[in-house]
């Protein structure tokens, strides 16, 4: 059984967010996935509200990739299932996810190196055909990453890893999405971008009203901008609860907060 630390989700914390314009509503009943005889989830259940911020916290192998592989349909499910709001959506292929609003950034960024920032950030509206709508979410891009604007036509193999997290950040928007997954936004960067990214995040979720599924190791980073978090370990969620109490728990602050 879990142990939930503090039921009151969302409630209390950060500014309220936008309301979404269509509804995202993400859940997971009892989720286990293996590799081959390899088990790595095991009766995996959480919720991602609509118009919050949910984290999943975990150490190297806990499984918070995995966890995203099985709502994306890039690994199949073994047990359990993955709700839409409300719709089974067990094993659909990402490519069709996307088109039901439902973009992730996957780890360690992926963009294409020899393409432009612009060409990276155009593949993330591949499957749009509104051209307006595109130009307009490709300027509003731009506008929350300036940096992108100044490098419009560099290869994307130019930039720093802060600057490609925020090409990825930029391509899934493109997608105009309702439910946004990150796979670990802050690996490999410089503090000074965590810092960016984690504002932008929160702006994204506020301004936006995109639902939010942040996958993170830096557990402090992830506890400070999400309204309720799941800790993974070795494929069990082992606590859950608002992300603010979970900042004064004990056994977080020994185990993921180095305090
Ligand atoms: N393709 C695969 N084949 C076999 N085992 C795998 C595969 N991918 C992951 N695993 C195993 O599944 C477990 C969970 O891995 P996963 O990548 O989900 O962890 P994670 O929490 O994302 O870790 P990290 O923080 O290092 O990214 C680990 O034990 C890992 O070795
Ligand atoms: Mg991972």
């Amino acid at each position: 059984m879990n142990t939930v630390v503090d039921t009151n989700t969302a409630a209390d914390t950060i500014a309220a967010p936008a309301p979404a314009a269509t509804p995202a509503h993400l859940e997971l009943q009892q989720v286990s996935l293996n590799y081959g005889q390899v088990r790595a989830l095991q009766d995996v259940s959480l919720r991602v509200d609509t118009g919050s911020v949910v984290a999943l916290i975990g150490a190297n192998g806990a499984g918070k990739s995995s966890t995203l592989r099985a709502i994306t349909g890039l690994s199949s499910v073994h047990q359990g299932q993955v709700l839409l709001n409300g719709s089974n959506v067990t094993g659909t292929p990402a490519h069709k996810l996307v088109e039901m609003g439902v973009a992730m950034v996957p780890e360690g960024r992926h963009v294409f190196p020899f393409m432009s920032i612009k060409d990276n950030l155009l593949m993330g509206a591949y499957t749009r055909a509104d051209k307006g709508g595109i130009a307009a979410d490709l300027e509003r891009v731009l506008t929350r990453f300036p940096r992108l604007k100044e490098r419009f036509s560099q290869q994307a193999s130019s930039l720093s890893g802060g600057e490609q997290q925020m090409v990825a950040i930029g391509r899934a928007l493109m997608a105009k999405p309702r439910l946004l997954l990150l796979d670990e936004p802050s690996l490999g960067i410089a503090p000074q971008f965590i810092r960016q990214i984690a504002r932008t995040i929160l702006e994204i979720n506020r301004d936006d009203g995109v639902t939010i599924m942040l996958v993170e190791q830096n557990s402090r980073m992830a506890l400070m901008i999400s309204h309720y978090a799941y800790i993974l370990a070795t494929g069990r969620i082992e606590l859950e609860g608002a992300s603010r109490s979970l900042l004064d728990h004990p056994d977080i602050k020994r185990l993921y907060l180095g305090a």
